[in-house]
């Protein structure tokens, strides 16, 4: 069996999906998970993995130098990065975890795979840092960086280091950037969680201005397996975009939503709309489809109705968040958390 990948953030949305695929379809590989389990890591996202063989769980910071060289000298085949702050309204609020984080947390494991002669390296990155679109057009990889939000910017900053890194030290790294994302396990203060969670409960669904602002959705699935397919074949040194081929308005997407769960239109609830808001983003995918034949395999009706049956099905996930019982078990397991 070759030396595990060492995956960060897996306790997080995309990152727990990811671990469970590749558990269950690459059978020769074996993983480790370094989560620091802020309030977005969760290891009930983990809990049927657990106890594979060929998965261990590490508590720990990837800015905190000293953990991750011990990680990475104990020998790994490759590093995959989800870590990272993901929430825009918080980087609104509060810009410092995400510098700490997304940037110093990538220079880190950088220093550590180039210290150690790691030979692979990804970073999860999003289509984000590209910044707006108007009505027409799409993000290619050939998009000038222009983030709007200090959660995309710390993205593009991160992005700009691996790039330096490729270009200064011949540093065997690849980048993804990828749309919205949803699906089962994620967090429930982005839009599809925190609607569906909200509609369960005939609570009102606050829509940030007047609702039409694009996003470009996707299966988490494939995000998934977009990204196996850059760590696997992706070229040293280039950025792959992915995407759901599926835009929507948000209010369109709540009104989606709406229908699902059979609610009714008066729980929509107009709030101010949220500052430097991105309008519209949709990706071009044909560098990705072309060189390494990955597509998005999921509708996004079929994988929106998914989504809404998962937390139907799973009232104890959405309580444990609720009552914050995950974060207060962290607290005994593994000392004061970062949240
Ligand atoms: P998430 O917020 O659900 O999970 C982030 C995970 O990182 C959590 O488990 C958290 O505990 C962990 N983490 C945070 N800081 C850490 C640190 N300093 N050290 C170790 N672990 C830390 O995020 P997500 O939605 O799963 O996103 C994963 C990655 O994908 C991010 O890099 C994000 O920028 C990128 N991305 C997300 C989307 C999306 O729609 N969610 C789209 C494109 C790209
Ligand atoms: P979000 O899920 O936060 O992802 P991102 O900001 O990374 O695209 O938001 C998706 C869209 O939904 C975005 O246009 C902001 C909007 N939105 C709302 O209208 N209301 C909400 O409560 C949230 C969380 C988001």
């Amino acid at each position: 069996m070759p030396a595990p990948i060492l995956v960060t953030g897996g306790c997080g949305f995309i990152g727990s999906n990811f671990i469970r695929l590749i558990l269950e379809t690459e059978p020769e590989v074996s993983l480790i998970n370094l989560d620091q389990l802020t309030y977005a890591g969760n290891l009930a996202n983990l809990t049927d993995v657990a106890d594979n063989p060929r998965y261990r769980f590490v508590h720990g910071d990837i800015a905190d130098r000293t953990v991750v060289r011990q990680l990475v000298q104990s020998g790994v085949s490759g590093i995959i990065n989800f870590a990272a702050e993901s929430h825009v309204d918080r980087s609104i609020q509060d810009s410092g975890p995400f510098i700490r984080t997304n940037i110093v947390g990538t220079q880190t494991l950088l220093d550590a795979a180039r210290e150690f002669s790691v030979p692979r390296y990804l970073q999860v990155s999003t289509d984000e840092v590209y910044g707006s679109l108007g009505a027409s057009g799409f993000f290619t990889e050939e998009t000038p960086l222009a983030p709007n939000s200090p959660y995309s910017a710390s993205k593009a900053a991160a992005d700009l280091l691996v790039r330096a890194y490729v270009h200064t030290f011949n540093f065997p790294a690849v980048v993804t950037r990828c749309s919205n994302n949803y699906g089962p396990y994620q967090f429930p203060e982005k839009l599809i969680p925190l609607f569906i969670t909200n509609l369960q409960r005939d609570e009102s669904v606050p829509v940030y201005g007047d609702g039409q602002n694009v996003r470009d959705w996707i299966h988490v699935l494939d995000h998934a397996r977009a990204i196996w397919a850059v760590y696997r074949q992706g070229r040293v040194g280039e950025v792959y975009n992915a995407g759901g081929h599926s835009e929507k308005t948000n209010l369109e997407l709540t009104h989606l939503l709406l229908d699902i769960l059979g609610k009714p239109k008066t729980l929509i609830k107009y709030v101010k709309d949220r500052p430097g808001h991105d309008r519209r983003y949709a990706i071009d995918t044909s560098k990705i489809e072309k060189e390494l034949g990955w597509k998005p395999k999921v509708t996004f009706e079929q994988g929106l109705r998914d989504t809404v049956q998962w937390y139907l099905d799973h009232p104890d996930w959405i309580a444990g968040i609720r009552t914050g019982d995950y974060l207060k078990y962290y607290q005994k397991q593994y000392g004061q958390m970062a949240c």
